[in-house]
């Protein structure tokens, strides 16, 4: 009998873009996606699965590394268009009442003032269910976006970002908790003894502070992390709250997370506030056999479109892979994108990366409901925690509905999900176990 309870979260790839306009199931207005609809439709479906957040994912820029050339990222819509997160999110924390919604922000791109603001602004209208996905940028063409040449040196990213969330933390706590009084007899809004500068002066970055906002109800936003690297660890082991992974066998996942909590222990951080949410993309149907076919349709659809991954490939590592022939191993690779993908993928031929996507190797997230959700158990069980992280490349209606009411519910039965929030704000569900 599966033991380890775990949380549920869900990834919405490619951002706030278009979703599913090649699928079956794309719905009857393509061109309703600029439209918060969709988004908020999900952040409700799955707060009825008591999901305990949304990730919504973002990048800056229309990319050009494919081919040296846009041509192929606009033509199939691929991680571009994308409209700002930062102004969706709060649609959805109006529309909902428990789910968090963990908002996409970049440290390369955003001034640490400006993002303590927004993420505070956001936690205030939800009363605490806002979270900021922590990047700090990958692609060159994000970075000339914003007035650079190209992406600063990979670690040196983290080295900046280390202090840009020194500089966010202080400037959340920059106001106590019970400084805004409002209190008309005595003439008093705010109490300036509760109120504090932060005078911030370091390498990368200067603000005098307070933040002109008072203190959120979580007081800090929750911080997730994807960092993959040995630095990408050791920075999301000092900050995240949540880390969200990438990993494509259970022996990976267990590797990854021990070593997150091991360094978060040495932070002297108690390894239990880390949770770390592993990537799936499970296909559930009312048959084994209907799961099976549609696991053929999703290769057959991979093998039929590659050119779409080889473009993605080749932003997130600024490596153009079409210089690559598809079924030879390729070379040992660096990149000062997502240095862990470039990782993953040297030695193995592109084609062979394609097919396998982000499935797990050794855990079949294939079948009905039961079926899958046993097996999503005995993963957890194996890893020891802390949940999954769902997406869906195409973000259909249909596959929400198959997660929130045919997975979910098997999951519950099992015992090893919630079946209710145990709380209203983001960190303390993700604390509850
Ligand atoms: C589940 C997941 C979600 C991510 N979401 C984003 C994102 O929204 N925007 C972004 O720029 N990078 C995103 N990344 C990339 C990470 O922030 C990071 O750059 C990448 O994992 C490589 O880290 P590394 O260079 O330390 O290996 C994501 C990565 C993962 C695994």
């Amino acid at each position: 009998m599966a033991q380890t309870p775990f949380h549920l979260g869900w990834f919405v790839m490619k951002g706030y873009g278009p979703k599913g306009w090649r699928s079956q199931w794309g719905g009857p207005n393509l061109h309703s996606w600029v439209k918060p609809d969709n988004l908020v439709h999900l952040a409700r479906e799955l707060e009825r699965a008591a999901f305990d957040y949304v990730m919504i994912e973002d990048s800056n820029n229309v990319p050009y590394t494919y081919k040296n050339s846009h041509e192929t990222y606009l033509r199939l819509g691929l991680d571009s268009p994308k409209l700002d997160p930062s102004v969706v999110a709060p649609i959805m924390l109006r529309e909902t009442k428990q789910i968090g919604v963990i908002t996409t922000l970049s440290t390369t791109e955003y001034n640490p003032f400006l993002l303590a603001r927004l993420t505070n602004a956001l936690d205030h209208i939800s009363d605490g269910r806002a979270g900021w996905n922590l990047v700090t940028g990958s692609n060159d063409g994000g970075a000339q976006n914003f007035g650079y040449d190209k992406q600063f040196p990979h670690d040196e990213r983290y080295e900046m970002a280390d202090e840009f969330v020194e500089v966010v933390q202080k400037l959340w706590d920059s106001w106590e908790a019970d400084a805004m009084v409002i209190d008309p007899e005595r003439g008093m809004f705010a109490d300036p003894e509760k109120v504090r500068p932060v005078f911030h002066e370091g390498k990368y970055f200067r603000s005098r502070g307070p933040l002109s906002a008072p203190r959120s109800p979580q007081g800090h936003p929750v911080i997730c992390q994807a960092g993959g690297s040995p630095r990408g660890r050791t920075f999301a082991a000092r900050w995240a709250e949540t880390i969200i992974a990438s990993a494509s066998s259970v022996g990976q996942m267990k590797e990854f997370r021990d070593d997150i909590r091991r360094q978060a222990a040495g932070f002297g951080r108690n390894p239990d506030h880390l949770k770390l949410m592993f990537l799936i993309a499970p296909i559930i149907a009312e048959t084994m056999e209907a799961a099976r076919a549609r696991e053929q349709a999703r290769l057959a659809e991979a093998e039929e479109n590659i050119e779409f991954y080889l473009a993605n490939m080749s932003r997130v590592t600024g490596i153009d892979f079409s210089q690559f022939p598809l079924d030879e191993k390729l070379p040992e690779l660096t990149s000062n994108g997502h240095q862990s993908s470039a990782k993953g993928f040297s030695g193995r031929t592109p084609r062979d990366i394609v097919m396998q996507g982000r499935a797990l190797r050794d855990a079949d997230l294939v079948g009905t409901p039961d079926y899958v959700a046993a097996q999503m158990a005995e993963v957890m069980d194996a890893v020891g925690g802390d949940g999954f992280l769902i997406m869906d490349p195409d973000h259909t209606r249909r596959y929400i509905t198959e997660i929130a009411d045919g997975l979910t519910p098997a999951l519950q039965r099992l015992g090893v999900v919630r079946k209710k929030y145990e709380f209203t704000m983001l960190r303390d569900n993700l604390l509850a176990f």
